[in-house]
């Protein structure tokens, strides 16, 4: 069974998920910067950073949301960054914020799927994903059509949460991730559930070496986990 934001309502996850975004997209930076205590702005630097001996020209950023890790890849110099969605709710605050940092030039922001990305194969230099996968219907299924438009030899690095698994880290997380964080999300999002899902997606969801495999599994070679901040977070990466 896949975790869904709104257990009571019908709809497949994709659908679910595109609407919990939409809900709370006018809030969700506030909340990211607010619920990491700004750590997550770090782990994104960290994850770029990854990229940096790559040079990548043309950058692919799947489940951009707000635009925030495609910001981020511009210290690459990249020619481009393409980002793609599902959420026009979450697009269209990303868009704002090209506009007003003078950014829509360097950076496109698309309605788009991960899992059936209309680009044609082998196009992009990197193909990169903050804290999206976890949310795709299909893991493989995205990940698999990630590896396809990326060029050979091109890298792909994903940031996504992971679980702490030392004393007291594991102990410490678990309580503010399943007590604090629904509790303030809820007051700020006014999404009932959006705050719970997050929890939930994140238990349910495969890290460390489970995730590695199911790289390798769609086809990345030599690739590598590193973790951040005790665990809460991982980088992955992987070369087509
Ligand atoms: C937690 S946000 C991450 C946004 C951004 N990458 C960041 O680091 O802040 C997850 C995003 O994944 C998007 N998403 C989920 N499933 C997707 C899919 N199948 N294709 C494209 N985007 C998807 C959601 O709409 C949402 O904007």
């Amino acid at each position: 069974m896949s975790v869904v934001p709104y257990k009571d309502q019908k709809g497949g996850k994709k659908q679910q998920v595109a609407s919990m975004f939409d809900n709370i997209s006018k809030k969700y930076d506030l909340l990211n910067h607010l619920l990491s205590l700004g750590i997550d702005i770090i782990w994104r630097k960290k994850a770029i950073r990854l990229l940096k001996n790559d040079k990548p020209r043309l950058i692919l950023d799947i489940a951009t949301g707000t635009g925030d890790f495609a910001i981020e890849a511009l210290a690459l110099k990249p020619e481009k960054v393409i980002g793609v969605d599902i959420s026009e709710g979450m697009l269209n605050e990303g868009r704002k914020k090209m506009k007003q940092r003078k950014l829509d030039h360097l950076i496109e922001l698309q309605l788009g799927d991960s899992e059936k990305l209309l680009f044609e194969e082998n196009k992009f230099d990197a193909v990169i994903v903050s804290f999206g996968v976890r949310n795709f219907e299909n893991l493989e299924k995205g990940l698999t059509d990630m590896h396809r438009v990326l060029k050979p030899g091109g890298k792909t690095v994903i940031l996504e949460f992971s679980k702490p698994k030392k004393f007291p880290m594991k102990q410490a997380y678990s309580f503010y991730f399943r007590y604090i964080l629904p509790q303030i999300g809820k007051i700020i999002s006014k999404d009932q559930s959006a705050y719970t899902y997050l929890p939930e997606s994140v238990k349910a969801f495969p890290d460390g070496r489970d995730f590695l495999d199911i790289l390798e599994k769609v086809g990345f070679k030599k690739t590598q986990c590193k973790t951040l901040t005790f665990g809460i977070s991982s980088i992955y990466t992987g070369i087509k």
